[in-house]
């Protein structure tokens, strides 16, 4: 069996193709129910996460992503759209009430979005590691027409694109090799 650090950084790959084994709603769900834990500045949890997982939900996303990346949705037993709350701010009370005015900080619309964001994009990275830690496999991608898919998907609402995550069992033969890494030596400084 392999450990934590194999399943999920050492062994583990971006995938780009994907078995026909599907995925339930409960797998999905306790994807979230990890991500959920992993902390974000002033426990704002902006990330939100639609799961296309019917062929009339791929019917409305495919289109939408760069003609390279569709293929790889399309073999995919779910694919993620995660998003960014660009009004997080209105669950700070709840969420953060130590600080009850905390809504403040984010008051003016480009701190709140740029905040929104970052935020969200950090849990996008525990979400890539939830995926692995449920047992799945995970493609995530930035090629895609946002503002698009912001209109199909989240019209109604403020919620904004960021990504798309592919979810499913990985296909050995539709995988790339593993690149070359930046070495410690050159990302790490000491003092
Ligand atoms: C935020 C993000 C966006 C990405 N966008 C795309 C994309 O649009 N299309 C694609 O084929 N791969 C995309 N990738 C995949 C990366 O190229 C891949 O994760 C990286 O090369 C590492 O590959 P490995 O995990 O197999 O070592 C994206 C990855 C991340 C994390």
């Amino acid at each position: 069996m392999k450990s934590a650090r194999e399943e999920l950084f050492i062994d583990a790959h971006t995938t780009y193709s994907f078995t026909n084994e599907p995925v339930t709603d409960a797998e999905l769900t306790e994807i979230y129910e990890l991500v959920k834990f992993a902390p974000t500045p002033m426990n704002s949890q902006a990330l939100r996460v639609h799961f296309v997982r019917t062929p009339e939900g791929k019917d409305r996303l495919l289109p939408l992503l760069n003609e390279g990346n569709r293929e790889k949705s399309a073999s995919a037993a779910a694919v993620a759209i995660l998003a960014f709350d660009s009004e997080f701010d209105k669950f700070l009370p709840e969420h953060y009430p130590e600080i009850p005015n905390a809504r403040d900080f984010f008051k003016e619309d480009d701190k709140r979005l740029r905040s929104a964001r970052e935020m969200a994009i950090l849990q996008a990275g525990y979400f890539i590691l939830a995926v692995r830690t449920v047992g799945l496999d995970a493609g995530p991608m930035a090629g895609f027409n946002h503002a698009g898919v912001d209109a199909e998907f989240f019209s109604e609402d403020s919620w904004r694109s960021l990504y798309v995550v592919n979810i499913g069992h990985s296909d050995p033969e539709g995988q790339r090799p593993r690149n070359q890494r930046l070495s410690a030596e050159r990302a790490i400084r000491w003092s």
